[in-house]
């Protein structure tokens, strides 16, 4: 069995090596090649790793579907980076601010594309992977636009926030672990159990990403402090603050659209802490681990074997980036 270390480094030298990366022009793919060699966490592939290896030998179909599922995930950043107006990903610029609109735009058509391409190499099952990839597609764009949509929507409960989370990025996370449990060989009721740990596993990321958003450090990070606040976005911090104010403190949220980019920060995250939004949202991150940790348990393999996992899972609840 392999660890989360050990899978991230072997997946890094497939990353290097994508073939459709290395064509022409190089206006086109130097942006990619730039993006996928900024890094990232890698959890995907390497939940789609950990979860073929819970029934067998890593495959080299459990690898094709890391890369395709990989490649899908950061076609998804470079268009979500654009649609949030985002200055910085992964400590660096993004791809539409250092090589234009029509570089982030096309890179991401790309690497979906390249994507497709990896997941066209998987030799058993591909029929049902295909269908969970395009299903799960399909919801991450349904999530993306209902993420696009709150900015501008006054009435937004938590669980609008938290169906729409689910969607944009919950199910990446989840199909990531159902497609490797699948080519691992696993029995469908296994499969449906390992998506539902995805599933809290995703609502707790996103909801620890909106927190890390407000509150990290942007030099771990890599991302604009306070990107989401700027765009105006629906998160957990902005509903639960909304939710448990006063009227007058609730007018004065509404009316911080008014300040400057830093002071509206500022004021925001003041806002978020005061009303114990801050606090509430870490909560909820433990709520959603615990749900997934539950899933871990319950899922019908040898328990050693879940060791790497639930590692993983665990170092996800305290993670600063
Ligand atoms: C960022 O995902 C997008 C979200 C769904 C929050 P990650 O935090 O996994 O980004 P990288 O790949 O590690 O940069
Ligand atoms: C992104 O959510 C989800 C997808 C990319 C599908 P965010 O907009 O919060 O992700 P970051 O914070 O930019 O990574
Ligand atoms: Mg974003
Ligand atoms: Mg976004
Ligand atoms: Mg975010």
């Amino acid at each position: 069995m392999h660890d989360f270390k050990t899978l991230v480094t072997q997946f890094e030298g497939r990353i290097a090596q994508i073939p459709a990366l290395s064509r022409s022009p190089e206006s086109l793919y130097e942006p990619c090649r730039y993006l996928l060699g900024l890094g990232g966490k890698r959890i995907r592939p390497v939940l789609c790793l950990m979860a073929a290896e819970l029934f067998a030998e890593i495959s080299e179909d459990a690898w094709q579907a890391a890369l395709a599922i990989e490649l899908f995930h950061n076609f998804t950043l470079v268009h979500d980076d654009i649609m949030d107006h985002a200055p910085l990903r992964r400590g660096q610029a993004t791809i539409h601010a250092r090589n234009g609109l029509t570089a982030g735009i096309l890179c991401g058509d790309v690497l979906c594309i390249a994507a497709y391409q990896h997941l066209g190499q998987i030799r058993n099952t591909l029929p049902t992977i295909l269908a969970i990839f395009n299903q799960t597609a399909l919801e991450v764009c349904e999530g993306q636009q209902l993420d696009m949509d709150f900015e501008s929507k006054t009435q937004v409960s938590v669980a609008d926030y938290v169906n729409m989370i689910g969607l944009k990025t919950s199910v990446l996370l989840a199909a990531s672990l159902k497609i490797g449990a699948i080519i691992g060989g696993t029995s469908a009721g296994n499969a449906e159990k390992i998506y539902e740990l995805g599933k809290a596993l995703g609502i707790a990321f996103q909801l620890q990403d909106d927190y890390l958003d407000a509150f990290g450090d942007p030099i771990k990070t890599g991302k604009q402090a306070g990107g989401d606040i700027l765009a105006n976005k629906k998160t957990f911090l902005y509903l639960h603050a909304l939710e448990n104010c006063d009227e007058a403190t609730r007018t004065s949220l509404h009316q911080l659209n008014n300040l400057p980019d830093n002071e509206k920060v500022a004021a925001t995250t003041a806002l978020f802490r005061a009303t114990g939004a801050d606090r509430a949202c870490t909560h909820a991150v433990v709520t959603y681990s615990e749900k997934a940790f539950a899933a871990l348990d319950d899922l019908a393999c040898t328990a050693n074997r879940k060791a790497p996992l639930k590692k993983l899972v665990e170092s996800l609840l305290h993670r600063q980036f």
